[in-house]
């Protein structure tokens, strides 16, 4: 652990307005982070911290930052700004008020964090955040404390089993990270220098973790993982890699566990859907059908300066085989537009990779240079107008290609997975198998409970169903 004694002057002994603290923890970026936010929390709670959605009622402010864009990181050091400001207020009123950084951007910037914003108690890496409560016990001493180095131990073995109780009042769904890190190395992505190299979790750990995540009460898991079909470890002699596993194994043990009603996994590369993986996707009922598989680009070209070590014949011909095992799978992908050099043409490849594919959902953006990436230092920038008209032109397509799919829901009989109450009195919301939102008239009772709906139209964002129970008579 790397630390160094605070400029600032010594944080006054805190005048507690109750036994407990509250911790705000502000989540930006991916899925992982909202699990590492939520097991942040439980490490918190550990020494009596209790979280809070209120920031004003906080006496500890953790954000958990994101890195994968400039914006992202930018965002950050605004929030820093703002937080100091409220430092200072808590300051003139005797209350304890720390600020800790989390996450990617504390991964990647350490110290400088520190050194541009001295209001910062904290800055904790993704790999170390089970020391949070010591180090905020430090800078509570008066040193700030930089941990950003790889922890040798694992983590996750340190962090607490949660209640019971906590688990069941965040509800029927939960992410699960059972992989993090990356060996893949786009030229584009900060992810492999901010999450370091590819580490899979145990079979006995996962298996452990969803097991209690379902006795609890949770009905759907999400695997996650930076790489997440890359995962691999020793397991029981099973299947027919004997004991070594990946994430098709893992997912058909899962499948075993009693009351574990539906099972989803992201972010996938294509380099590692094997066939064991689509094959779990023919034989699972409870593996949903949907499948987040990013491309980023439809041009061969770009593809190769991206590293992504496939070809775009390549991915639809997996898409295919995928198809072929599950006929109704839902695909949804992520596109960087104006990655260095590419051309007219090259966004002509990846409107037509769009077309050919045809997601039901997708995620796209325009490439921000990130340094210390390769892609950083490539010439032939695009220039940003042009990154512009055609990210329009290409979420103008996936936007229709997602409403098209919406209404080809309407009329279907579906399993609807209900969530969370509606905004309506008497509504509860609900996912399809395919990740839509759905509204329908249900009772808050029935929140956990799968129910079959007729989906009967769509909204921006979400479909509307009635029940199907009169319909089918069940
Ligand atoms: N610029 C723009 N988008 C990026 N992504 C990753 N790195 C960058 C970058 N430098 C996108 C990719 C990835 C998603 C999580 O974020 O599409 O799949
Ligand atoms: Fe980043 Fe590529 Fe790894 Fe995905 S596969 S996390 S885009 S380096």
């Amino acid at each position: 652990m790397n630390e160094h004694v605070s400029l600032s002057a010594p944080i006054e002994e805190p005048i507690q307005r109750s036994n407990t603290r509250k911790v705000f923890i502000k989540t930006y970026g991916c899925q992982m982070n909202v699990y590492d936010s939520t097991r942040m929390g439980d490490a918190l709670a550990s020494e009596g911290y209790e979280t809070t959605e209120e920031m004003g009622e906080a006496d500890l402010v953790l954000l958990n930052t994101c890195h994968i864009r400039e914006k992202a990181a930018d965002k950050v050091y605004s929030a820093l700004g703002r937080l100091r400001e409220m430092k200072k207020k808590r300051a003139a009123e005797g209350r304890e008020f720390m600020i800790g950084v989390a996450g990617c951007v504390a991964q990647a910037e350490g110290e400088e964090i520190a050194r541009r914003e001295p209001a910062v108690d904290v800055v904790i890496g993704p790999q170390t955040y089970h020391r949070l409560p010591d180090a905020l016990k430090q800078a509570r001493t008066g040193k700030r404390v930089v941990d950003t180095e790889y922890a040798v131990e694992d983590k996750f073995a340190h962090l607490p089993a949660v209640e019971k109780a906590k688990v069941r009042a965040r509800g029927v769904t939960s992410f699960l990270t059972v992989q993090e890190g990356c060996d893949k190395f786009c030229t584009f992505c900060v992810v492999p220098y901010t999450r370091g190299s590819e580490v899979s979790r145990p079979v006995q750990q996962i298996i452990d973790e969803a097991e209690r995540l379902v006795d609890a009460g949770v009905r759907e898991i999400t695997l996650l993982g930076q790489n997440v079909n890359a995962w691999q470890a020793e397991g029981p002699p099973r299947g027919r890699n004997g004991g070594e596993w990946g994430l098709g194994d893992l997912l058909y043990r899962l499948a075993e566990i009693p009351g574990l009603a539906r099972l989803r996994y992201t972010t996938s590369h294509p380099r590692d859907m094997d066939d064991r993986l689509i094959e779990a996707h023919r034989d699972l009922r409870s593996l949903m059908p949907y499948l987040h598989l990013p491309v980023q680009s439809g041009s061969d070209r770009i593809l190769k300066a991206m590293n992504r070590r496939h070809t775009a014949a390549e991915y639809i011909r997996l898409i295919e085989r995928i198809r072929s095992m599950r006929g109704d799978i839902a695909m949804s992908g992520d596109f960087i537009v104006g990655f260095p050099g590419e051309t007219d043409q090259d966004f002509e490849d990846t409107l037509r990779i769009v077309e050919e594919v045809n997601y039901a959902s997708a995620y796209s953006f325009k490439y921000s240079t990130r340094p210390g990436t390769p892609g950083a230092d490539l010439g032939d920038q695009v220039a940003e107008e042009v990154k512009a008209e055609r990210l329009e032109r290409l979420q103008a397509l996936l936007l229709k290609q997602q409403t098209d799919f919406a209404k080809s829901c309407v009329g279907k009989v579906i399993d609807l997975l209900l969530e969370k109450p509606g905004r309506m009195p008497g509504q509860v919301i609900g996912r399809s198998p395919w990740l839509q939102s759905v509204n329908v008239d249900a009772k808050t009772s029935q929140i956990g409970d799968i129910i079959q709906v007729r989906i009967i139209g769509t909204g921006p964002n979400s479909l509307f169903a009635e029940p199907a129970e009169s319909l089918i008579g069940a």
